[in-house]
Parts: C-alpha cells; sequence; structure tokens
C-alpha cells in the first residue's frame, strides 16, 4: 500500500527520464565496436616490408634508418589541430613530389597513390600536411596526383590501376591508395607496406572513429606492388561512389591475401568536410557479378587518355581522361 502511494507520487517527467536513461543504456551496447583486430605494436617492425627503389642512391657513409622509435611513437594531435601542422611550411627537400631522408638510408620506398578530380582547397592542404607528416618518417616516398580532367563519372577504382602503372613502371615496391581528403592523425601511422595488405585509416573521425566493418578497405591502403599485380588491382567497371572497395577486398580474398591493420590509437584519420558523391545504385550487381571471376579485369586493361604527366615540386600529376 505504502509502495502504490509511493509510485503514484512520482512526477512523469520523472519517469520520462528513467525510461531515456533505461533506452540509452540499452542503446550503448549497440554501438558498433571500437575495436578491432590488428598486429599488436610490438609486433609492427617485424612485419614491415622492407624494399626500396632499385634505382635509389645508397650512401656507404651512412647507417641504415630505423623505424622502431616511429612506430613506438605516442604523438597524436586532434582533428582541430590540423591547420597548425599545414600553416607552416617549406618545401626544402622535395621534389617531383618525392623526398629521400639524408642522415640515414631508408629501407622502404612507397608511392602514395592520390586519385582527384576538381578539390583543389583539399589538395593544398593534402600535399602541405602529408609532406610535413612524411618527411619525419625515414622513408623514401613521392607521391603521384592521378588527376580525372573529364566530365565523365568519376572511377577511384580505374584512377588507381592508372597510378600503380606508373608506379610499377618506376619500380616501387610498395603502393598507398589514398583519398585527398584523409589526413592521418597519429605520429606512428607509419607510411610503409606490411607482408600483407594493410588497411590504414581504420580510425576515420567521419565514422565516429570506428571501423564501420570488419572487411572495410576504403580510404587509405598499403598493397605491396607484386600483391596488387596478382589480384589484378581494382575493378575498372565502378563509377561514381561505392562498391569498388568492396570489390577489391574480394579480389584480395580470392587470392589469398589478408588485410593487416595497425591498432586504433596508431590509425585515426580527419576527414575533410565534403558533400556526398552521387551513388552507384548498380554497385551491388557488380560486385556480384565480379565475384564470378574475381581479378577478371582490371589492372592489366586499362583504357585512357594521357593528357599531361608534369613533375611539379610538391607532387607528380598524371592528368587523364577516362
Ligand atoms: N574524389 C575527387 N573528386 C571527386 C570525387 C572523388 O577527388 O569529385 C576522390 C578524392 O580523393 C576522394 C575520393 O575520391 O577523397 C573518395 O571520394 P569521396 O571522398 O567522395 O568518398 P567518401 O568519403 O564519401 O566515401
Ligand atoms: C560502399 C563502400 C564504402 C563504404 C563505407 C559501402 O557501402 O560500397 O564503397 O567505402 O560503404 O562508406
Ligand atoms: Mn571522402
Amino acid at each position: 500500500m505504502w509502495l502504490l502511494k509511493r509510485l503514484l507520487q512520482i512526477r512523469i517527467s520523472t519517469c520520462v527520464f528513467i525510461v531515456l536513461c533505461y533506452e540509452a543504456i540499452k542503446n550503448l551496447r549497440k554501438l558498433p565496436k571500437s575495436n578491432y583486430g590488428h598486429i599488436p605494436r610490438g609486433a609492427l617492425e617485424h612485419e614491415l616490408h622492407k624494399e626500396v627503389v632499385p634505382s635509389l642512391d645508397v650512401k656507404e657513409t651512412l647507417l641504415d634508418c630505423t623505424y622502431d622509435d616511429i612506430l613506438q611513437s605516442n604523438e597524436s594531435i586532434h582533428n582541430w589541430q590540423v591547420p597548425t601542422k599545414y600553416d607552416d611550411f617549406s618545401a626544402a627537400g622535395i621534389s617531383n613530389g618525392s623526398f629521400t631522408p639524408e642522415h640515414c638510408n631508408p629501407l622502404v620506398s612507397v608511392a602514395i597513390l592520390v586519385v582527384y578530380r576538381n578539390r583543389p582547397g583539399h589538395l593544398y592542404i593534402f600535399l602541405h600536411y602529408m609532406h610535413n607528416f612524411l618527411r619525419k618518417q625515414n622513408i623514401h616516398y613521392k607521391i603521384f596526383l592521378i588527376d580525372q580532367q573529364d566530365n565523365k563519372y568519376f572511377n577511384r577504382g580505374l584512377l588507381f590501376n592508372i597510378g600503380a602503372r606508373a608506379a610499377i613502371a618506376e619500380q616501387f615496391p610498395c603502393l598507398i591508395l589514398h583519398d585527398v581528403d584523409l589526413l592521418p592523425l597519429d605520429a606512428a601511422n607509419l607510411y610503409a607496406c606490411l607482408r600483407q595488405p594493410r588497411h590504414m585509416s581504420a580510425s576515420i573521425d567521419r565514422h565516429r572513429f570506428v571501423l564501420v566493418y570488419e572487411s572495410y578497405a576504403g580510404g587509405v591502403l598499403a598493397i605491396r606492388a607484386n600483391q596488387f599485380q596478382l589480384q589484378n588491382g581494382f575493378s575498372n567497371r565502378f563509377e561514381k561512389w561505392g562498391g569498388e572497395d568492396d570489390d577489391l577486398y574480394n579480389r584480395m580474398e580470392a587470392h589469398g591475401l589478408k588485410l593487416f591493420r595497425f591498432p586504433p590509437d596508431m590509425s585515426r584519420y580527419t576527414m575533410l568536410y565534403h558533400t556526398p558523391q552521387e551513388v552507384n545504385e548498380d554497385r551491388r550487381r557488380i560486385i556480384a557479378e565480379n565475384k564470378l571471376r574475381p581479378g577478371g579485369e582490371g589492372l592489366d586493361c586499362v583504357s585512357y587518355e594521357s593528357l599531361r604527366l608534369v613533375p611539379q615540386q610538391l607532387v607528380t600529376q598524371l592528368a587523364v581522361r577516362l
């Protein structure tokens, strides 16, 4: 009787508050995983694929570069601090988008392929920020911009295939496939290939720093050139937005390749703001068709018109028409 009386005295607002708390706690459990399977920090050095372009000038007076300190670094920035990391810029040591450390002999050569069309604001930030970031990593790298200069639909996979062919022609052993709007926030995120392909952008602020799904391979991915060739690159069939990265994952899986990742606190990225592209409504059908012949068309059959190859200081630009 006393309990019933007390219950009737509870105000409606209190009831609503209790129900909301209950719902919030229930939903917290449904949030996506903030973690994922990854290589432990201590084992990363062992997994590195150490190989440089054969033409790299190895100086006998210098020691080999080391990577342990970078991989163990705890230095990170918040996404709102990004401008402080590109405002202050000097292009010293950079030409054709390429940089080689001078105090040690690098053990890693990386081609960073950036697919692009008409996002000049992003490109400006990307190049200044990335050179500042990469110059500290003791690696030899070169940034290629694969610039689609036509009014056809954007084709991310085909552009990466075009860039990969150029980088492979220069004998780069490691390709990093990069969106122009993603910037790494952790100094320990070493731009290098591993024994297996590596999904680098596992923790993006736009995705609330959570891996959206286990087989997600979009954003930034590092893959050895011979593995990319083995699976015949990307499919060229995906236009507009979506699907080509899921198809790439299927190709890797079909060729016995496994996707590795660094720990979440080394894999944070910020995505610069942009409006969404038009979605490819056919993407699921094309993915299903491609699954029947994984690697059926791709790197071996790119068709495009090469307009110009422009070595600028901060980037080597490949202007193309699809
Ligand atoms: N992209 C571009 N111009 C475009 C569309 C895409 O440069 O008009 C490039 C750019 O590198 C971008 C990437 O393709 O980061 C992926 O496209 P988007 O950022 O639109 O994909 P989302 O982030 O929405 O998955
Ligand atoms: C699309 C991918 C995209 C992912 C995450 C998927 O549905 O097919 O291309 O990267 O969503 O946004
Ligand atoms: Mn984007």
